[in-house]
């Protein structure tokens, strides 16, 4: 491959990369781009700049020379939580940005994709900053997914019910296998050790011990869940994990987020508006909590991240993102990188459950069987579902 081969590629993957977040966008009303309903959501045009700002404070400020940033007060704004870039605007007040308005936002975008088109074609490009170039890219691909489901949490907890598309380009798996894959007990290899990207919490690979266990070749469908609500599952602690029966008696939890029972029907808000439940469909939107109680009402038990990264290649994955019972936490050799990015995975490593697959909202081609997700106990936003293991 000649270099300027390598270059008009990395352009046009930056490019369609960068293409598809406004591509998810392109359907909202400006009113939209605003709002930040809880904490955990933030407003469609916060993840518009920010992703901007990741390659001009992370490659276009250090990399390019004479590059001027669009504009010095957007680091406050746009930072996420990179102590080491300096103050920033708290996560709360992030729905209170009227300013920059969605249009400046915009134009930040075109300015910085000009000057990384500009620098990805000049001499300045070396092999150093290529595997930044990879993480901004990879970056934009977290925040599409993030995206689809915030946008999917403004629209769906308005009083309208808005559809986000008439027509949803989502696929919709039904599963027909069923059965518990069988493994023996022993030590297997975990952990990234291909070509190509990864994050850096998914090295290195290593040895782990697992005895025999089994696990499901599919997901548990929203019939199953019904069946768990209607036994009871809310309203019976002994299902529950202290914190999480805690959690339901406060939240008066009932369901997954966004059913509705209406007129004596549950109903499901979709990215296509307000719809009856699909019996057949994976469960979704559920916590970490609800899918640890359904998995002790079945009689088994959530699939550690070992058990499921072992197992991958046995079944299908890729719909919903899949709680695993194993806490995130560094693997063994876990070096943080120097500088600001050392502060992109590993910090987070306290008080949050690892996922594992990817789900209808993660962008094609993001994750892998190694790919490492997180979040914290409670939250339900997540495009989330559940296998069983036992
Ligand atoms: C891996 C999805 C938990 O949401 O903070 C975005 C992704 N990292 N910007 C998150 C991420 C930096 C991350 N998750
Ligand atoms: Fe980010």
């Amino acid at each position: 491959m000649t270099p300027e081969i390598a270059t008009s590629d990395l352009v046009k993957k930056y490019i369609n990369i960068r293409k598809y977040s406004e591509e998810i966008c392109a359907p909202l009303e400006i009113e939209d781009y605003v709002v930040q309903p809880i904490v955990d959501v933030s407003p469609p045009k916060w993840h518009l700049g920010h992703t901007t700002w990741f390659f001009e404070t992370f490659i276009l400020v250090p990399n390019f020379p004479d590059y001027k940033v669009f504009d010095p007060q957007y680091n406050f704004v746009f930072n996420s939580y990179y102590e080491t870039i300096g103050a920033r605007v708290i996560r709360t007040d992030r729905g209170n940005l009227s300013r920059p308005s969605v249009s400046d936002i915009y134009r930040y975008r075109e300015y910085v994709d000009e000057h990384m088109k500009a620098f990805l074609e000049s001499s300045f490009l070396n092999e150093a900053v290529e595997p930044l170039l990879e993480l901004g890219l990879n970056h934009e691909q977290q925040h599409q997914e993030l995206l689809i489901t915030d946008i999917k949490y403004i629209l769906g907890h308005n009083p309208l019910f808005p559809a986000y598309k008439k027509e949803t380009s989502f696929k919709r798996k039904k599963n027909t296998a069923a059965g518990m894959i069988k493994f023996s007990e022993g030590v297997y290899d975990i952990g990234f050790d291909g070509k190509g990207f990864c994050f850096d919490n998914e090295l290195g690979r290593h040895k782990v011990y697992l005895n025999e266990f089994e696990i499901s070749d599919q997901l548990v469908t929203n019939r199953e869940y019904l069946e768990f609500m209607e036994a009871g599952g809310y309203t019976d602690f002994k299902h529950w994990h202290a914190e999480g029966w805690d959690w339901v008696k406060q939240n008066h939890a009932e369901s997954p987020l966004y059913w509705h029972y209406i007129d004596g029907k549950w109903m499901n808000y979709t990215l296509n508006g307000l719809q009856e439940i699909d019996q057949d469909d994976e469960v979704c939107h559920i916590n970490f909590y609800e899918a640890s109680a359904f998995a002790s009402w079945k009689g088994m038990r959530l699939p550690t991240e070992a058990e499921w990264e072992t197992a991958s290649a046995h079944f299908d994955w890729g719909n919903r993102w899949e709680w695993t019972n194993s806490a995130y936490l560094p693997y063994p050799g876990f070096k943080k990188e120097a500088g600001a990015v050392g502060e992109y995975n590993g910090k987070f490593m306290v008080n949050q459950m690892v996922l594992r697959g990817a789900s209808d909202a993660t962008p094609p081609g993001h994750s892998r069987n190694t790919y490492r997700n997180f979040f914290q106990t409670g939250l339900k936003w997540q495009f989330t579902g559940i296998r069983l293991a036992r």
